[in-house]
């Protein structure tokens, strides 16, 4: 295969496209998700099955879906179409690309009204508006929140505008600098936090709720929750690592960044938890709250810590920077796919798509007011969103990723890539084997076969 260059340029260094895949890497999904999910199915079962989905399917996947995009140099459709005809396999391989194209521009449009709950908290704690506050005066401020689809739409609308802000002016600028400084100071202050965690008595509690596996707890669904967690919160599965990975320089390891990547979002999400969970118990609160939960947990934390105010503002702050990271990888295949087979302007394509996510974010604003007597299968508009992307359209895009990098990619493209050592062969036998596998039995699993 001969090499080739992206049309849209490429990350300045090895360590600007890990840096950029960890934002795109850590974002709500780790603050927000994780937690909650994690409270609704029953804590350390739930975490273990995370966590192997983690390790036997992600960091391979991530592996796959980076050397796919570095191979292409194009959007995941272009990718796709291209590595097809060099494999000489069939062309409908572009529909993994598709499938990723539409897959991120579905998630865009609710993560987006969260980040703009995120971005409205910010303004609240920053007034003030919590402190001395106990597990009442907080659930009540959020409920407030959902209740106002103008104040959702608004943030909504702000988020939006933020993402197109700097997709319109190229990923590399603005973009890489902002996750060197922000992802640190993130990290920092979740260390607060559980620092703040293990003075409120409940720590321990917490901890065996994350980490002492209750095996009794773990439905089906519970199990598919965990692995679509897996592809949502390491970006995989919808061609954002493919187009980031399409930008990667020729000689950086793609193994070795999949690690860190995949060791930094895991850690983030732990820590989210240790956070998250103390403070729940302590206050005799539900951990199984829904999407909620960390807007009516840490906000008790920040009312009664020392300098609660200035700490909660600048961690709202740090978890929309982290949003805004991912954000922006979730529309980029949408973008380059606009750019490259319609020959629009960056900024055309980013306004098109833009706008298109926008309208369709206004259903998942309404889900949460008006709209939630508005129900398929029991789930409102959000849920039904959230349930489709994460659960079906990323395990289903990266168990093609797997099969394609396994079985369709000629061996010596991967083998030229990756290097051809134990760990080579330990990957490709995953990807050709455990990873498919494993995503099939889940599926089969939670639609109650087996
Ligand atoms: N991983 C991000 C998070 O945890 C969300 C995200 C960004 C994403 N890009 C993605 C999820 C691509 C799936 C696919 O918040």
């Amino acid at each position: 295969m001969t090499k080739r260059q992206s049309l849209h340029g490429e990350w300045s260094s090895r360590w600007a496209f890990i840096l950029a895949a960890t934002g795109s890497a850590v974002g709500l999904g780790n603050i927000w998700k994780f937690p909650y999910i994690t409270g609704e199915n029953g804590g350390g079962a739930f975490v273990l099955v995370y966590l192997v989905c983690i390790a036997a399917v992600g960091i391979p996947i991530m592996i796959a879906e980076i050397l796919l995009g570095r191979l292409g140099r194009r959007s995941p459709i272009n990718t796709m179409r291209y590595l097809a005809r060099q494999a000489r396999a069939n062309p409908r391989w572009q529909y993994l690309g598709w499938i990723g194209v539409l897959a991120g521009f579905l998630i865009l449009s609710y993560y987006s009204v969260i980040a703009g709950w995120a971005l409205a908290y910010v303004f609240r704690l920053g007034a003030g508006t919590f402190s001395g506050a106990d597990a009442e005066t907080v659930q009540a401020a959020f409920d407030g929140l959902l209740a106002s689809p103008e104040i959702l739409l608004a943030w909504h609308t702000i988020f939006m505008l933020m993402t197109m802000l700097v997709v319109a002016r190229g990923v590399r600028s603005g973009l890489e600098a902002a996750v060197r400084f922000l992802m640190p100071l993130l990290f920092v202050l979740l260390a607060i936090m559980v620092g703040y965690a293990m003075s409120t008595g409940a720590f321990m509690e917490g901890v065996r709720f994350l980490f002492q596996p209750d095996f009794s707890k773990l439905s089906g669904t519970a199990v598919l929750v965990a692995m679509g967690h897996a592809f949502f919160t390491l970006s995989l599965g919808m061609g954002a690592i493919m187009i980031y990975g399409s930008y990667l320089p020729e000689k950086a390891s793609i193994t070795q960044a999949s690690f860190y990547i995949a060791g930094a979002d895991t850690l983030v999400a732990l820590m989210a938890g240790l956070a998250i969970f103390p403070i729940v118990f302590a206050n005799g609160m539900e951990p199984g709250a829904g999407p909620g939960l960390i807007f009516v947990t840490l906000p008790i934390a920040f009312g009664n810590m020392p300098a609660g105010a200035l700490f909660g503002t600048l961690f709202f702050l740090l978890l929309v920077f982290a949003a805004w990271s991912s954000a922006i990888s979730l529309i980029e295949p949408a973008v380059t796919h606009l750019v490259e087979d319609h020959g629009h302007s960056r900024i055309k394509a980013c306004l098109w798509a833009g706008l298109a996510t926008w309208l369709l974010g206004i259903g998942t604003v309404l889900s949460f007011n008006w709209g939630s007597e508005w129900t398929l299968f029991g789930k409102t508009f959000f849920d039904l969103l959230d349930f489709l992307t994460a659960n079906i359209m990323l395990p289903l895009g990266g168990l093609f990723i797997a099969l394609f990098a396994g079985w369709v990619l000629a061996r010596r493209d991967s083998e030229r890539e990756l290097g051809d050592g134990w760990g080579y062969r330990a990957w490709r036998f995953t990807v050709r084997y455990v990873s498919p596998l494993a995503v099939f039995i889940v599926f089969l699993r939670s639609i109650e076969v087996i």
